[in-house]
């Protein structure tokens, strides 16, 4: 026996689940993305910063000198704040008025002449040697050498910066090349760290 009332909640159920598939829903739409504009605003708020570039053979006594670096522009420190001043660095010396030292590189067989405002590292690698260095501010020892006149390699260079090399190394003869300008002639194994 049919049962009416059974047929007539089924079609009800039925003719409700057609009715919401054919639905258009809320037309809801979602908002405009705007992270990318947030991001910029916020960048724009942060200054521009001036980073080196990384193997600058300006950094560490190149063909620019530290402390003339940004003269006259946004945030230049006021005289004697800074840790070198333009006195303390070699690369700063005019190039007429530089002295010239003659440096024995053993290992290459060679003795050059170095000017008293480049470095080793530089002066090696303007004779085409392919010289072993990293950050070229006296951050790493990749660079080091080691000079074999005998004493304080300081008796021999001048370190525009060195935050690697003790007393203890220099005095056995150890330099820095990257930021190792001479003061005299001497002698020098490239590629050896203490
Ligand atoms: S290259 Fe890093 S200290 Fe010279």
């Amino acid at each position: 026996m049919v049962d009416v009332l059974g047929i007539g909640v089924g079609a009800t159920i039925v003719l409700l689940v057609v009715v919401l598939h054919f639905s258009r829903g809320t037309e809801w739409t979602p908002t405009e993305d705007i992270s990318s504009d947030v991001l910029e605003r916020r960048a724009s708020t942060v200054p521009e910063t001036d980073f080196p570039e990384p193997m600058n053979r300006s950094i560490g006594g190149g063909g620019v000198a530290a402390g003339a670096v940004g003269a006259g522009s946004e945030g230049e420190l006021e005289d004697g704040e800074g840790e070198e001043t333009v006195d303390d660095d070699p690369s700063a010396i005019p190039d007429d008025e530089a002295e010239t030292y003659e440096i024995e590189f053993v290992k290459e067989g060679t003795t050059i002449s170095v000017k008293e405002n480049t470095t080793v590292l530089e002066a090696g690698e303007e004779e085409g040697w392919d010289l072993p260095y990293a950050c070229r501010q006296g951050q790493c020892i990749s660079c080091a050498g080691h000079i074999t006149d005998g004493g304080h390699a300081e008796d021999y260079i001048e370190h525009h910066t060195n935050e690697m090399l003790g007393d203890a190394e220099m005095s056995e003869g150890y330099t820095l090349t990257c930021v190792a300008y001479p003061t005299t002639d001497f002698s020098i194994e490239t590629g050896e760290s203490p």
